[in-house]
């Protein structure tokens, strides 16, 4: 059989490089769609790999420019798409990128007779579509399944580059977390939930497959853990989710986008989100890791 060539969009985000570098690990040939080359290159900050030079081909467009993401597919046989709105940008939502981008690329993949549409969404996305970022993936999500369309869809819980976040806050000395800090999940190696994804290049008929990592934790345990990995006294502030929802209330009054993302954090907080457990890379060596980047 000739190698199959797949078009990785959002290829130069935390997730999107592990699944290139999967791809191509498996024989896979691989075209990035991206805004712009240089994304590719370089180790990322939480050790997401540099793909600039293992990509077969680079296709530059952009989510919210839909003449732009027209022949992306050519010659494709499988999509895979992470591309989605994860950091503000200037005048854009959760709807323009995650639903209508994705929804052009899917239109381009259509007319260009691929096979398979994998997409990524969210766990637990029905409890959270009061979220304005779990509703535009959930909106594409709707489309995808009445396209005719072939399609995997993956819901992974919250990723090692999230818990980096909160890393970087506990390297500062104080985290803030909304809720008791009780609520527990299992968050997910990159690595790890790049297997899943690529599994599903092989899925026949159309399947939804949620995967979250192999430890269970609650919210204050994954902070006490990275204070003691950075050998620092714990500080953590509870607020309450209420505070959370005014806030987000007067944000998106003047910004948008901000609370779009904002929305999703404070959503993941009210609840357990503990998605089947997968993988085998481990928090505490990843928060090990960061420690002694930082040293
Ligand atoms: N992180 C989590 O815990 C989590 C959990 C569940 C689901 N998800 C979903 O998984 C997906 C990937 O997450 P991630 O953490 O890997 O995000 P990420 O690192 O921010 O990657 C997002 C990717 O989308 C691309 N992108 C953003 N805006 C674009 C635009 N206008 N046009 C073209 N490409 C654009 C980014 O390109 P640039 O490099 O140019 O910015 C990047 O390649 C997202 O849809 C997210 O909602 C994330």
């Amino acid at each position: 059989m000739s190698k199959l060539t797949v078009l990785v969009a959002g290829a130069s985000g935390y997730l999107g490089r592990y699944v290139v570098k999967e791809f191509t690990e498996r024989g896979y040939g691989v075209r990035a769609l991206v805004r712009s080359k240089d994304r590719l290159a370089g180790v990322g900050p939480n050790f997401e790999p540099d793909v600039a030079e293992v990509v077969e081909e680079v296709f530059i467009g952009d989510a919210t420019d839909k003449a732009s993401l027209k022949g992306a597919c050519k010659g494709v046989d499988i999509v895979f798409s992470c591309m989605g709105l994860t950091k503000p940008q200037n005048d854009v939502t959760s709807e323009l990128i995650d639903h209508l981008g994705n929804l052009a690329l899917l239109e381009d993949a259509i007319a260009c007779g691929v096979r398979r549409f994998i997409y990524i969404s969210v766990f637990n996305s029905d409890k959270m579509m009061d979220s304005d970022l779990v509703a535009a993936h959930e909106h594409f999500v709707r489309d995808l399944r009445s396209s005719g369309m072939p399609y995997t869809v993956i819901r992974p819980g919250a990723y090692f580059n999230d818990m980096g976040m909160f890393f970087n806050f506990a390297r500062k000395g104080h985290v803030f977390l909304f809720g008791d800090g009780s609520n527990r999940f299992n968050p997910i190696h990159g690595a790890d939930l790049a297997k899943v994804c690529v599994d599903a290049a092989e899925d026949e008929g159309n399947k939804e497959v949620a995967a979250g990592g192999p430890d269970i934790f609650t919210y204050d345990e994954t902070n006490l853990m990275a204070f003691e990995a950075l050998g620092l006294e714990p500080k953590i502030t509870h607020m309450p989710i209420w505070v959370g929802d005014m806030a987000l209330f007067v944000i998106g009054l003047f910004n948008k986008p901000f609370a779009s993302i904002m929305s999703f954090a404070i959503a993941v907080s009210r609840m357990d989100n503990i998605a089947p457990l997968t993988g085998t890379r481990r928090l505490r060596d990843f928060y090990r890791d960061l420690a002694a980047q930082g040293k």
